[in-house]
């Protein structure tokens, strides 16, 4: 559950200004564990871009995209991304939090609002994957139920280096795919 005062909705093109305002403060936080980003990215039109491309993607079902907010500041997100249905239905999750608001529960908050968002849109099983040096969001992984599956070298391009990472995996229900 969410402490007080923060709220998880929607990702909305009206965003695009605190979503702005939110990858400049936290340039410096997110700089090693994400792609680089180009100059636009912290600008309120680039960040017009980033959004209207998600809601695409969101639009063909095939991401589920969410902003943590505390007031009217975008403190963190989290998304369901890479929605595949058929035999897979599955899903990788995505999440990140303001470096001012860290170590209050937001992250396994976040993560378990995927978890059930999964769980309602019907998917088998949710994946993810953290640097190896990643340990915080190992712990929120392993807090919210996800398995260690193994480590793949060389998985992702960040911080200027191809990265080892560590491999997680929640399975949400062993029914058959639902029509
Ligand atoms: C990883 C991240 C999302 C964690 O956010 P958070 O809101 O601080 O996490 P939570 O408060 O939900 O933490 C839950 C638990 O994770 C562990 N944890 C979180 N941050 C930690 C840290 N810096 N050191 C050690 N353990 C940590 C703790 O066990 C913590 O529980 P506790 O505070 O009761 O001890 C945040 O540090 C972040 O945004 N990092 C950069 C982006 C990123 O790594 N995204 C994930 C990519 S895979």
């Amino acid at each position: 559950m969410l402490a007080d005062g923060y709220a998880l909705r929607p990702l909305s093109i009206d965003d695009a200004g605190p979503l702005a305002d939110a990858a400049e403060r936290n340039r410096d936080h997110l700089r090693p564990w994400e792609p680089a980003r180009p100059e636009s990215f912290f600008t309120e039109e680039g960040q017009r871009e980033v959004v209207e491309g998600r809601l695409r993607q969101v639009e063909l079902g095939l991401f589920d995209s969410w902003v943590l907010w505390h007031g009217t500041d975008v403190v963190g997100a989290a998304t369901l991304q890479n929605i595949v249905r058929g035999a897979m239905l599955g899903a990788d999750v995505g999440y990140w939090v303001d470096h001012a608001h860290l170590r209050r529960g937001l992250a396994v908050a976040s993560l378990e609002h995927l978890v059930q968002r999964g769980h309602d849109l019907g998917l088998h099983r949710l994946g993810a994957s953290t640097m190896v040096a990643n340990l915080p969001s190992q712990s929120v992984l392993q807090r919210c139920g996800f398995e260690e599956i193994g480590r793949i070298p060389s998985f992702l391009y960040l911080d200027g280096d191809w990265r080892d990472s560590i491999l997680f995996n929640l399975v949400l229900h062993d029914g058959p795919p639902r029509s």
